[in-house]
């Protein structure tokens, strides 16, 4: 019979490429969404979907206990990091509070595996040029925090429970499935890859570049951008891993090479043909001048194997998915 994986947020950006992922190699997928950013577009025609809250506790360890779940990936959270300064609130209650609720929902039902999303966030300004799991973790925004906290809520709860658990700090993700099924498909983006994707598009007069006074070569932000695909297989990897009895672990997710804002405005006016306007403006708050992954941990312990580490390639999928949406 086939194993269930529950996936929170499944209906979202990251969520619903894994779905696609998981489906394809053999499991089946029940999806806890309640849509305040997720779409139904985006729900898998073969998952099993619940339009439900991660903080009913309750609620969803029914659906753990119905369902027979053999593990659960967490995506359900809010991730914008600009919107975490003005709204610290929203983000310790959706994504600590939330965790919260889902491990308490996971002890309830008595279920032992769980993959957590976290941020390059949880790193602040590491000042490291390419940043390992052992690179101390220092944030400098609530969303930082509020990851953090929640890695922390996870690891601590394997004494209570016997929960082993994958968390990975994801790095820029980015582009949308190569079929053009699953990307981001938020109305007000806020990533750059896909702001300039819509600027592109004309769906925006112009884009900003934030910040081009930073110690970088060419003064503008450097990120370590992934495409989606190769982080949702690090997703699979780890379910089966964890399935198979494996000890709790932790792991980057990036392909440990950077690229600045005005390198990705480049590549995007590269392959979409379009000048698009793209203004100098002040920093944004919260922004790290530089996050490059050092991803060695994943390659060798869960033998992830990128195959889309193409910025172009992240770009133009990007591109192709926004121009689908109009
Ligand atoms: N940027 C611009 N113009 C824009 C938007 C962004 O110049 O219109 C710049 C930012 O200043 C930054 C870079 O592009 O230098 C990337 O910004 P994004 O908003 O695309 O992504 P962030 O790096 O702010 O954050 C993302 C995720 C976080 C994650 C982080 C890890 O949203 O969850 O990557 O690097 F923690």
């Amino acid at each position: 019979m086939k194993q269930k994986i529950l996936v929170t947020g499944g209906a979202g950006y990251i969520g619903s490429n894994t779905v696609a992922k998981l489906i394809n190699q053999g499991f089946q997928v029940v999806i806890v969404d309640d849509l305040s950013t997720g779409f139904k577009e985006l729900v898998h025609p073969d998952a099993i979907f619940y339009n439900a809250e991660i903080a009913d506790t309750s609620l969803v360890s029914e659906i753990m206990k119905k369902e027979n779940v053999s593990g659960v990936i967490h995506f359900a959270a809010k991730i914008v990091v600009p919107e975490s300064i003005t709204e610290p609130l929203k983000y310790y209650s959706n994504n600590t509070n939330g965790v919260i609720s889902i491990l308490n929902a996971c002890k309830i039902s008595n279920i032992q595996n769980f993959v957590f999303s976290s941020t390059a966030a949880v790193y602040g300004n590491a000042g490291a040029d390419i940043i390992s799991e052992s690179t101390p973790t220092c944030p400098i925004n609530p969303y930082g925090f509020s990851k953090l906290f929640s890695e922390q809520i996870v690891r601590d709860t394997e004494l209570e429970f016997g929960l082993r658990s994958v968390v990975f700090r994801y790095f820029n993700v980015a582009g949308a499935s190569r079929d053009l099924k699953f990307g981001q498909r938020t109305k007000t983006a806020t990533h750059l890859i896909k702001i300039a994707s819509e600027a592109s598009l004309k769906k925006r007069d112009k884009m900003f570049i934030t910040g081009t006074d930073y110690q970088t070569p060419d003064g503008t932000g450097i990120r370590d951008y992934i495409h989606v695909e190769d982080l949702s297989n690090a997703h699979v990897l780890a379910m089966k891993y964890l399935l198979d009895g494996g000890s709790s672990d932790l792991f980057n997710c990036g392909y440990g090479q950077g690229f600045s804002v005005r390198e990705v405005v480049n590549c995007m006016k590269k392959v979409s043909g379009v000048n698009f306007e793209a203004t100098e403006g002040p920093r944004r708050p919260g922004d790290a001048a530089k996050l490059i992954a050092d991803s060695t941990h994943l390659k060798s312990k869960l033998n992830w194997k990128p195959e889309l580490n193409d910025l172009e390639i992240i770009c133009k999928t990007a591109l192709d998915f926004e121009r689908s949406l109009s």
